[in-house]
């Protein structure tokens, strides 16, 4: 449970996204789910009703900019939102035996992480905006800190968050909403057991969630973990760009499609 009482998040019907909605849910708590997978997303709102909390589940596409809009309105008029987490995200890039991303990967990365979030948070904003409370939270990643070539596409989407939240933060701070950034490193779930390699300072879903609850609760306006990986993508973005892509060319890193051409 959290100090939250009215919730809303996507992609909870998997990894991160389920981890946050059990981790906020409880008696008195108002949560608004969201997925595609319907019978992931039912499995995810039963475990948050055994712990008390009311749930409506939204089984729709975040593309689909209507549907979102209706379902956060719904979840507002039931009750107000205080917090909404733009979770839902997918990850592609170099596929073993593929040298470059698939172009259609590329876009459907653009519009989930990028324009779907965007989609999710603004009918939130408008809401909370007229009541001067509420807080947002944009997902964005590590990889956001680095060119990475095994990625490109997907480092770019979590880019854009950046710089989304980071500008958002300075507007809607004197109307009264918060705007957080969740930056996490290798989390093992679905989407990181895709990318072949290393994944040093890797953590559970469950453990980034309560770190994320956490610094929501704070109000703080960046979450970021784990601080070793975070300072090693740091250091390594201000190295002289002929070392980072040397030491770029040294690793291997491959991720397998998640199967979707959807
Ligand atoms: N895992 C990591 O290491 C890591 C690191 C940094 C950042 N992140 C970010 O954390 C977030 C969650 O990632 P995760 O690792 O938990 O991934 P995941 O296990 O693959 O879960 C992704 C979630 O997003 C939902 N989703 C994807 N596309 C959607 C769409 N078009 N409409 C509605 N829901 C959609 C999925 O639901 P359905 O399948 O039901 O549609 C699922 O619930 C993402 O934004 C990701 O980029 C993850």
């Amino acid at each position: 449970m959290s100090q939250f009482r009215s919730v809303l998040i996507t992609g909870a019907s998997a990894g991160i996204g389920r981890a946050l909605a059990i981790r906020c849910a409880g008696p008195d708590v108002a949560l608004a789910i969201v997925g595609r997978n319907e019978a992931a997303l039912a499995e995810t709102a039963e475990i948050c009703r055994s712990k008390g909390a009311r749930v409506l589940e939204g089984v729709f596409d975040v593309r689909d900019q209507s549907a979102t809009r209706r379902f956060v309105d719904l979840a507002d008029a039931g009750a107000p939102l205080d917090l909404v987490i733009a979770n839902a995200g997918v990850s592609a890039g170099l596929e073993p035996g593929f040298p470059r991303e698939r172009p259609e990967d590329a876009r459907r990365m653009l519009d989930i992480n990028v324009a779907a979030a965007l989609s999710t948070v603004e009918p939130a904003l408008d809401a909370m905006m007229t009541r001067r409370a509420g807080r947002v939270a944009l997902v964005g990643s590590i990889a956001a800190l680095l060119p990475l070539p095994y990625s490109p596409t997907y480092a770019a989407s979590k880019a854009a968050i950046h710089m989304l939240a980071g500008a958002m933060r300075v507007n809607y701070a004197p109307k009264g909403v918060g705007i957080s950034l969740i930056v996490p490193g290798f989390v093992t779930t679905a989407m990181s057991q895709r990318v072949s390699g290393w994944k040093p300072f890797e953590i559970d879903a469950t453990r980034a969630a309560d770190i994320i609850v956490r610094g929501l609760e704070a109000g703080r306006s960046e979450i970021v973990f784990p601080r070793a990986l975070w300072l090693g993508a740091v250091i390594a973005a201000h190295l002289p760009r002929f070392i980072r892509d040397f030491a770029f060319r040294r690793f291997s890193v491959e991720v397998a499609g998640d199967g979707s051409a959807k």
